[in-house]
């Protein structure tokens, strides 16, 4: 099976030009200023430009165990919608993939459902230091320094430095951290346990929550010299520590709804937008944002937690944290390409080329002969609105319901086949995504 795509503004992370691009059963074989081939389908793209397939870092998919939240058919449909041909499953599921079992269980139900490329984090506590040992084929470990969803051990603070100290000297994997302070978590709760506005969750897990467990971690990767991802940094305080160290040994990544929602959005959405990290000011916002013009924020993933409608109209204390986002990030960063808040090849850095290079993915995350042929088209000129009804996550709803949005993906392929155009899941036989080589 031969595709071609002429006239493609092809998008790398340094910037456009335009190209034809040749596409070969799974793989990306050509790019050149003119091809002219036999194929079985062409794609005249003039005007339109072509991306790499995003790739999520961090999305919460609920298999096994709360797939009436999510599962693979649902998320993987979401994904494609929003231009998503690869995701990083989180371990909060149920069980827990803290064990062996759990994650052969949990790869062999996702290749059944899945659409999309994935890769799996392993939970890591002090009690599983063994099972680490035997795993094989993980993008990384996740390590939990705050409660959040889902029964996942998480460390008391004392023995944040036992469990890294192990991991680190054992291991060449990535950590990436949940790095919200627990204790601190606790005393804010008790302060707090009258009120019910879910605005207090901002002020339970406020900048200093987050701050003081992303300096323990920052420190003890240092300390120990590995590899440390801050998933979901969301405020002023924790960039002006990663700032201090620029090296590749510490990444970091954002989350959509801490660069496009603010505090002032509880007025309207109460706990639909209760979240951890929670959101934050607009001027935690403004300093993100100045991150990633800086490069000093490595990548954007979303941190996708989707929960039902009467899950989040409970009570704030009953209410689970986490909102859906993946088939709205590409929409969002496109609009804000088209409104000068960054440009498009950052976009592309960002969501494909970094998280690809931090986690060590072969042959994705760019537009480059011999790399699998995850593609995405955009209409940056598409004008949308997002809504409730055109969603395929299963919770069905959306923080940015109701935004007009312009800028949107048009067409989605995974390796190599059209999965996704304008706006509808194209179905085949024998379509599947495949765990990604690391
Ligand atoms: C996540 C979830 O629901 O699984 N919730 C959230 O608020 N982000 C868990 C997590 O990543 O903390
Ligand atoms: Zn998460």
């Amino acid at each position: 099976m031969k595709t071609l795509f002429k006239n493609a503004q092809v998008v790398t992370k340094k910037g456009v030009c335009v190209k034809d691009v040749l596409v070969h059963d799974r793989t990306i074989e050509k790019i050149a200023d003119s091809i002219d081939a036999r194929v079985n389908k062409e794609y005249d793209l003039t005007g339109k430009y072509l991306m790499p397939g995003l790739i999520d870092a961090h999305v919460h998919f609920r298999v096994p165990g709360y797939e009436k939240k999510e599962d693979w058919k649902t998320g993987s449909r979401a994904a494609l919608a929003g231009g998503v041909t690869t995701v990083f499953d989180m371990p909060n599921t149920k069980p827990r993939t803290t064990t062996l079992n759990a994650l052969e269980t949990k790869r062999d139900l996702i290749r059944k459902d899945t659409l999309v490329n994935f890769g799996l984090f392993f939970g890591a506590n002090l009690n599983n230091l063994d099972e680490i040992k035997k795993v094989h084929g993980i993008v990384g470990l996740k390590v939990y320094m705050g409660a959040t969803t889902g029964q996942i051990i998480q460390e008391e603070d004392a023995q944040v430095e036992a469990l890294l100290e192990k991991l680190y000297s054992d291991h060449q994997y990535i950590v990436a951290v949940h790095a919200e302070n627990q204790t601190m978590i606790k005393r804010h709760s008790e302060t707090y346990r009258d009120e019910h506005n879910p605005e207090i969750h901002s002020l339970i897990r406020n900048d200093a929550v987050a701050y003081a467990a992303a300096r323990t971690a920052v420190h003890l990767a240092k300390k120990y010299d590995g590899r440390l991802h801050l998933c979901h940094m969301s405020t002023k305080k924790e960039l002006e520590l990663i700032a201090k160290y620029p090296d590749k040994n510490i990444t970091c990544e954002v989350t959509p709804h801490h660069l496009f929602l603010t505090v002032a959005d509880y007025a309207n959405q109460e706990n639909f937008v209760k979240v951890n990290p929670p959101l934050r000011s607009h001027k935690d916002q403004e300093r993100l944002w100045d991150g990633l013009k800086g490069k000093a924020i490595d990548i954007i993933a979303t941190d996708h937690a989707p929960h039902l409608r009467l899950e989040k109209e409970r009570d704030y204390w009953d209410a689970p944290s986490g909102v859906p986002g993946i088939e709205t990030m590409l929409p969002l960063l496109l609009n804000a390409v088209n409104e000068d808040m960054l440009q498009l090849h950052d976009v592309v850095d960002l969501v494909c080329t970094r998280p690809a290079e931090i986690y060590g993915v072969k042959g994705k995350g760019e537009i480059k002969e011999g790399y699998d042929a995850d593609l995405v088209v955009v209409d940056m000129d598409l004008e949308r609105r997002v809504e409730d009804s055109a969603l395929y996550t299963k919770c069905g709803w959306s923080p940015f319901s109701g935004r007009l949005l312009r800028g949107w993906p048009i067409m989605t392929f995974v390796r190599g086949r059209l999965v996704m155009e304008n706006g509808k899941i194209i179905e085949s036989e024998g379509l599947h995504g495949k765990e990604v080589e690391v």
